[in-house]
């Protein structure tokens, strides 16, 4: 894994995007993994802005997203079309029909996870995933307890991801218990995953899923089982690594490596 820790969430926002526009220079046509939350919102913020600058075109991009509340109407103000859509779809040159999200209002629940996968095995698979942490380490709707080995599928949200997401409903009532969510083992087979955790109340997932074993308890401590990983932190959520200066020491050498080889 290689582990970016800068000053501050601005800086994670434009090191995410600085990899987004990276990829679809080299690949136009390339095929995005996205995420909701608070987190990716300031690199969302950023590529629809360097979209209107002339710096990249979406044009050719397909995206998957990693999960969808179930039982909410697509177009609840709360559910994540809704939230892709006001965050990111309507303010780039994407063609909105490459843009997908599993649909939590099937009828069949089962019959959609498996066409979801489908459909990304159908696109050539995931070029480049980004991903948030939640504070009890799960990534997408993975909760702690999530088979590593997980396909797309239904799953209950723990107490604490409900209370987390509370925020963005009216009560806590309000938020689903049921989400459809790529799997752990779905994620894994990205191509590159770039993880973003900022702020303090990420610090302790981000010390185990970084540092700690593999375990299904830390459903993000799969990733150090992925060949191609970006972790990018700001000083908050890089507050409880124990191992800082070797990151920032070996980021100071894979830099003056790149820029030698002119990346
Ligand atoms: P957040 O959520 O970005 O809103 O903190 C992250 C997550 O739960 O995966």
């Amino acid at each position: 894994m290689r582990i970016v820790i800068l000053p501050d969430a601005a800086s994670v926002s434009r090191r995410a995007a600085d990899v987004f526009c990276q990829l679809i220079k080299e690949l136009p046509d390339a095929v995005l993994g996205l995420a909701t939350g608070g987190t990716p919102l300031g690199t969302y913020n950023e590529l629809v802005r360097r979209n209107r600058a002339g710096e990249i075109s979406f044009a050719e991009v397909t995206t998957f997203n990693l999960d969808e509340y179930v039982g909410l109407p697509s177009n609840h103000e709360q559910s994540y079309h809704t939230f892709m859509h006001q965050n990111f779809f309507t303010h780039i040159d994407i063609d909105v029909s490459r843009c997908h999200l599993p649909d939590g209002e099937a009828t069949d629940l089962a019959l959609e996870c498996q066409r979801y996968e489908k459909l990304i095995d159908d696109a050539g698979g995931i070029d480049l995933q980004i991903l948030g942490i939640g504070s009890d380490g799960h990534i997408a709707f993975n909760e702690p307890g999530s088979s590593l080995a997980s396909r797309t599928r239904v799953k209950a949200l723990t107490q604490q991801t409900r209370i987390d997401n509370s925020r963005f409903f009216h009560a806590l009532d309000d938020v689903p218990r049921v989400a459809i969510t790529m799997g752990v083992g779905t994620i894994l087979e990205a191509d590159h995953i770039i993880l973003l955790a900022t702020g303090a109340s990420k610090a302790t997932a981000v010390r185990d899923f970084v540092e700690g074993p593999v375990s299904s308890m830390v459903p993000a401590s799969a990733l150090q089982l992925h060949p191609q990983v970006t972790v990018v932190l700001d000083s908050g959520a890089a507050g409880q690594l124990t191992r800082r200066e070797y990151y920032d020491y070996v980021e100071q050498i894979q830099c003056e490596l790149e820029s030698k080889s002119g990346n």
